[in-house]
């Protein structure tokens, strides 16, 4: 596992991407707001938010949106270098099992910033998702 360095400016760049976002969630069943940030390898931000659906499985989740928006604009070779994920009540919230996968898929070596059970946390994904599956 390399570590993952982000600099003090570009991680509050990437919090403030993901605190701007979540007012944009689509959260009227869990009314949790969720933001997330990726930072890709070639060092730009996209950001997403969680869209809920009246088919509570449907709901995408802010970290996925993100990743998939910036798949839409930049092409399936984006390599994240880094995530960010904010709620709006401020309570612990790492990204779920699914989110978790989909970060391996195209970061492998990325670093997560989140709220963690005793504050800020961040982890590289390897912590977080110990295995993860690859297609080789
Ligand atoms: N949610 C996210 O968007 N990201 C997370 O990391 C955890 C959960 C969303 C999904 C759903 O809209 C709401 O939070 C409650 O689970």
């Amino acid at each position: 596992m390399r570590k993952r360095t982000l600099s003090a400016g570009v991680r509050k760049r990437l919090l403030q991407s993901a605190q701007k976002v979540m007012k944009n969630a689509h959260a009227p069943y869990s009314k949790f707001r969720v933001g997330a940030a990726i930072l890709t390898t070639g060092g730009e931000i996209f950001s997403g938010c969680n869209v809920e659906n009246a088919s509570y499985g449907m709901t995408n989740c802010a970290e996925r949106t993100a990743i998939f928006s910036a798949v839409a604009q930049l092409g399936p070779g984006i390599e994240i270098h880094a995530v960010a994920v904010t709620n709006d009540q401020g309570v612990p919230c790492a990204p779920c099992g699914a989110c978790r996968q989909v970060i391996y898929e195209f970061g492998p070596d990325a670093i997560v910033f989140f709220q963690g059970a005793k504050g800020p946390r961040q982890a590289h994904i390897k912590e977080l998702l110990p295995e993860g599956f690859r297609l080789q």
